[in-house]
């Protein structure tokens, strides 16, 4: 069997995070902490190898339901990421991020989603790798949307439903104009999807692993695409 080529587009479910701080008897939130710095690092890694777009899952819809410390603190350092982002400007440059926020703004506190769609606009030029972030995203709650939308173009009598088609819900989600996801990689040992890119990952590999996420290093990100690179990817055709 020939091998798979790089994944154009890789997905990755920031888990462990707690259970790493858990083991070194720190807070939750020093193991985010951990974690988003991970997250830098991935991307780094990543742009250099030559991948052309990573999503990461930082938030879900469900996550709102920890406690009101865990959520603030996640949102404190997202927001000081966002804020850092403007400084970095030039790291930023040279790591050339396209960078795209997957998820409801509405719910989010303002002052993070005027940041959003700042990044958003002042790297929307950028080549060199397309980052998504998945905040406040759930992956019912993006095709829901999808659906509402067609359901207005339909009411207004501008697409007849027998015209709608996976392109036309593809078109209408976050990810809209993107690959779907080859690869999606799971750490810290659990092995479900939790509503992360259900639609885009119909056809994705799964790669899991037991190493938590604050923990995951370049040599792991290898590992799940040399894993990928032996598959056999048949989209339902025959052997
Ligand atoms: C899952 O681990 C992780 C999260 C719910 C949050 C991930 C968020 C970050 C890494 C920070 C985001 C910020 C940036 C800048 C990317 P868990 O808490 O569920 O871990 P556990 O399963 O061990 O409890």
């Amino acid at each position: 069997m020939q091998q798979q080529a790089l994944p154009r587009h890789i997905a990755v479910i920031m888990d462990g995070n707690g259970r790493w701080a858990k083991m070194r008897g720190l807070p939750r939130t020093d193991g985010h902490k951990q974690g988003a710095e991970v997250f830098r690092k991935i991307c780094r890694y990543a742009a250099d190898i030559g991948v052309e777009y990573l999503s990461f899952y930082a938030f879900s819809t469900e996550n709102w339901k920890r406690s009101a410390q865990e959520v603030d603190a996640i949102m404190d350092l997202l927001r000081h990421y966002l804020n850092e982002m403007e400084e970095r400007e030039q790291e930023n440059e040279e790591g050339g991020y396209r960078i795209r926020f997957l998820g409801a703004r509405e719910g989010m506190p303002p002052d993070i989603a005027h940041l959003m769609d700042e990044v958003e606009e002042r790297s929307k030029d950028k080549t060199r790798m397309f980052v998504n972030l998945c905040v406040n995203y759930g992956g019912r709650a993006e095709i829901v949307h999808a659906a509402r939308a067609l359901a207005e173009q339909v009411q207004r009598g501008e697409l007849s439903p027998a015209d709608i088609t996976e392109q036309s819900v593809s078109d209408l989600l976050y990810t809209a104009g993107q690959p779907d996801p080859d690869l999606v990689i799971r750490p810290s040992g659990e092995y479900r999807l939790s509503n992360f890119l259900i639609w885009q990952s119909a056809y994705a590999e799964f790669y899991y692993d037991n190493v938590l996420w604050p923990d995951f290093t370049p040599a792991d990100f290898d590992r799940a695409i040399e894993a990928y690179r032996n598959r056999d990817r048949r989209f339902g055709n025959a052997k």
